[in-house]
């Protein structure tokens, strides 16, 4: 192949050429599709005479018009990747190309493909030139009209953005719809579905009370399991009112099912296309883990259609313009609609397990990349979830007010527009007559910053200081970097555990008084923004303890001086939810590194009791909720253990972890087994937060007693397995039954298995569980799995599962004897030739290779070799290899 080009932020320029409307007829047809594109072009600069170059691939073209005349062959060219129009006219002209494609021939999922055989598209981020030629970018924004035609029996129903305007029978068994979307948008949220589907209908009405209805398509089968989805739909669409102001903008709004997929869903305007697992469910089928995601991401797709659609991005580095920003409603909608602090952990451990690694690798990037070789490599937790806690920033320095207010300014301006990340930044500060210095260092400098923080109490001045410095490390392509902004929540606790009223604080030589309208204030944000600072509180009557970074208010690693005791303290007392977790969890990380050390050192692992009785207390709890109590005993998990290692060690943190949870399930036996009986309900089953938070408890009480591995415990986990009525609690037994090699095991997850073999989605959480498995020799269990008649290389999320999954389990993936490697290195060469979106998330796995030791890095570095080496490579996987290698 030529080799790939990478392509840079510096060099944006504004397209050539504006497309103002855009007319696409579609013939639908087995074989082949006809495309036929009518685009009114203009001029985009004054007195524009360059040649027009369109995007193109995988497309045979059959004809160009321009004004209506045929096009002759020397008066353009076309490649591989482009077609251009040599002297295009000069002003405004009409252009119409024809082209042929082969959707059922499509497995990349991308462009038009076929999907259990129906059709449906998926375009962004570049899918739109696999389609039909076009300038393929966000800037690019024109009104868009669609007609379908196909088979009336094949593909009874025809869909696309906006309104259906016409539709009608034609000859031959044909039959055709004309859809209208009256909103300016880019093709990359173009999308067209068509084939037999059936929809579940409701309707919702907008605050201006214009009445739109809802449908939800899927095959017949399925319909009974859209009742989630709906009302997520209208949940989301409700709270977008409320907290945001912003109505729904057209009179119609449609899901589509598609078991095949490449990510979780799309927010085509008014036709978002999901992946199954993210739409249907029913209690028997689905956990309350599903349920949330379903919620989450219902509330995703719908909120992008202010926050990306009606502004949308003015190149694709600015994805975390959309992204960042709509992950932050779906997470604060979510968090309103359950247990804010129970959302705020899983967001912030989410961060930590992926996002982390992912800054301090080879693929370190900032939230806004500075080059990309193919944009869809792009989609990451860094854009997503880093980008997603810098917008938490600004609501953390401007408050909810503030931040509403920034929101509104930012849609008056920019509605109907195509920006960027320092549009947003602007829009926030102007609204709020602010300046944050060094902040926009957060969308250019990639890396995890460190901050340090010593504290000092002087009691003769009841002076209370903390000196902070920060150290964002190097990544690739940034060794130096500049101080950011660094918002710091801190709270002082007084020794009875009471939060102490601030009155001022001191620091760059003021005073600034610290009151909320003569109410106390208990929780303040210090700006840190320099190398170094310290902020000195005043009138602080006895030492505190320091209470930082509440609600995990910046995404950094916190080094602090806080004691053990300290933490416990914390533990016990603080009044924000979020820390009390916070501190379980750094004293769970100092537990587990020091018994990693005593491991390595062939020393026998002891467990101190201190720890022990900080987890009862706890567990033991009235008052706290069950959710929390659930996430609180829960030890942090093994990638993010090995992420703060020097050499990270698989085999070492597995077994301290092991042993950790056993000797807890040993000494806290009786409290465990208190909950899991106190638990159970033979209520039906309920998604909402009471029920949810006594399940989350009950679960992870099992798990823990299960891994004792005894008969009594096994026998209880049996009994849970079989009388379990939704699959929150049966899937959860399971999981429990199988942390122990052994016949049980065998036969529990073969009853499963038959029990649930008609069900693909459960299927996929059945090999997700066994690809997890950290049992021994895991790797030759996988392989098996490769063959099982369920399983489908060209389903994304069986793949996911499967193949994601085992990546995902530091045991068997890391395998000393290399096997893990090994078998990732295979699949993923098979895997390219199919799906390279796919593949590439999969090799992605290799790239953290250097972390490990000598030999396991050896043995990674010759697969990552073998890829990269491999004939007729795709684009991504050879992106990820490269930079992996670098
Ligand atoms: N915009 C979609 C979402 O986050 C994701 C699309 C991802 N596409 C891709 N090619 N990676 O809601
Ligand atoms: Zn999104």
């Amino acid at each position: 192949m030529d080799l790939p080009k990478e392509i840079f932020l510096k060099d944006y320029k504004k397209p050539d050429y504006l497309f103002d409307t855009v007319d696409l007829e579609f013939q639908l047809g087995d074989e082949k599709t006809m495309v036929t594109s009518k685009i009114a072009v203009s001029p985009g600069n004054e007195g524009n005479s360059s040649p027009l170059t369109l995007h193109g691939c995988d497309l045979k073209l059959l004809s160009i018009k321009i004004n209506g005349t045929e096009l002759k062959s020397d008066k353009y060219t076309v490649d591989p990747r482009h077609l251009t129009i040599l002297t295009p006219p000069a002003g405004v002209f009409n252009m119409e190309i024809v082209t042929e494609i082969y959707p059922q021939l499509n497995t990349s999922l991308e462009g038009l493909y076929r999907s259990t055989g129906n059709f449906c598209t998926q375009c962004e981020a570049e899918g739109f030139r696999k389609i039909t030629y076009f300038q393929d970018r966000p800037d690019v924004m024109a009104k868009y009209t669609c007609r379908i035609e196909g088979d009336k029996t094949l593909y009874p129903v025809l869909l696309s953005n906006g309104n259906l305007i016409e539709q009608g029978d034609l000859e031959g068994g044909k039959h055709y719809a004309l859809w209208e979307d009256p909103f300016k948008k880019p093709c990359y949220l173009f999308a067209l579905v068509a084939g037999q589907l059936e929809c579940r209908e409701d309707s919702f009405v907008t605050c201006s009370g214009r009445k739109v209805t809802l449908r939800i398509w899927t095959p017949a089968q399925d319909l009974p399991k859209t009742s989630h989805a709906m009302y997520s739909l209208k949940e989301a669409m409700k709270w977008d009112e409320e907290v945001f102001g912003l109505e729904y903008d057209l009179d119609l709004f449609n899901i589509v099912v598609v078991p095949d997929f490449n990510m979780g869903a799309m927010e085509n305007k008014s036709l978002n296309v999901f992946q199954s697992r993210l739409v249907l469910a029913s209690p028997e089928a689905a956990t309350d883990g599903d349920y949330a995601a379903i919620l989450g991401v219902i509330g995703h797709e719908y909120f992008h259609n202010w926050t990306g659609n009606r502004v949308t991005c003015r190149d694709w580095f600015q994805l975390t313009l959309k992204e960042g920003l709509t992950v932050f409603r779906d997470q604060e909608f979510s968090s309103d609609l359950g247990c804010r602090t129970v959302k705020r952990i899983a967001d912030v451990s989410k961060l930590r397990s992926y996002q982390f690694p992912q800054d301090a690798g080879p693929m370190a990037h900032p939230i806004r990349p500075l080059s990309y070789i193919k944009m869809d490599n792009f989609y990451t937790v860094t854009v997503y979830e880093k980008g997603a806690e810098v917008v938490r920033m600004y609501k953390t320095m401007f408050g909810a007010s503030g931040f509403r207010k920034g929101m509104d300014l930012y849609f008056q301006r920019h509605d109907g527009q195509a920006v960027t990340c320092e549009d947003f930044y602007a829009a926030m500060c102007d609204a709020n007559n602010a300046h944050l210095p060094n902040f926009l260092q957060w969308y250019s400098q990639a890396g995890t910053p460190t901050v340090k923080v010593t504290s000092s109490y002087d009691e003769g001045s009841q002076a209370f200081s903390l000196k902070l410095s920060q150290e964002v490390p190097p990544t690739p392509g940034q060794p130096m970097k500049e101080p950011m902004f660094i918002p710091v929540a801190v709270g002082l606790v007084d020794s009875t555990g009471k939060d102490m009223p601030l009155t001022s604080i001191y620091s760059d030589g003021m005073v600034q008084t610290l009151s909320n309208d003569g109410h106390p204030i208990f929780t303040t944000v210090l700006q840190f923004k320099k190398k170094e600072e310290e902020f000195i509180f005043k009138n602080v009557p006895e030492r505190p303890v320091p209470s930082l970074l509440r609600g995990y208010s910046a995404p950094i690693r916190l080094d602090s001086d806080l004691t053990e005791s300290d933490l416990y303290f914390l533990l016990a007392n603080d009044s924000d939810e979020f820390n009390r977790w916070e501190a379980g969890q750094i004293l769970a990380r100092k537990l587990m590194f020091s018994l990693v050390a005593d491991f390595q050192q062939q020393k026998t692992l002891a467990l101190n009791t201190k720890f022990v009785d900080g987890l009862r207390a706890i567990l033991q709890s009235t008052s706290l909720d069950k959710e929390f109590i659930a996430k609180a005993i829960t030890l942090p998990g093994q990638g993010e253990i090995m992420d703060m290692m020097s050499i990270a060690d698989p085999d070492a943190v597995h077994a301290v972890r092991t042993f950790i949870k056993k000797e807890l399930a040993f000494q806290l036996k009786d409290d465990l087994l208190a909950a899991v009986t106190s638990n159970r309900s033979s209520e039906a089953y309920a998604f909402d937060h009471d029920s949810v938070a006594r399940r989350a408890l009950k679960n992870t009480c099992l798990a823990y007693l299960a891994s004792l591995n005894e008969p009594d415990v096994t026998e209880l986990a049996l009994n849970e397995y079989k009388s379990a009525t939704n699959m929150t609690e049966q899937f959860a037994a399971l999981a429990a039954l199988s942390q122990n090699p052994g016949q049980v095991r065998e036969d529990a997850l073969l009853d499963f298995y038959n029990k649930w073999q008609q069900d693909y989605l459960v299927v996929s959480k059945w090999f997700a569980l066994q690809a997890t498995s950290d049992i021994p020799g895991n790797v030759v269990n996988v392989q098996k799995l490769l063959a099982h008649p369920a399983f489908d290389m060209r389903n994304p999320n069986k793949v996911y599962s499967l193949i994601g999954g085992f990546c995902g389990s530091p045991v068997s993936f890391h395998a000393k004897d290399g096997s893990g490697y090994k078998f990732l290195g295979e699949v993923v060469l098979q895997l390219d030739k199919i799906n390279p979106q796919v593949a590439s998330r999969m090799v992605s796995a290799f790239s953290r290779w250097r972390r490990y030791d000598e030999t396991r890095q050896a043995l990674a570095k010759a697969q990552l070799e073998m890829i990269i080496s491999a004939n007729g490579l795709s684009e991504n996987v050879y992106e990820i290899a490269l930079k992996s290698l670098a």
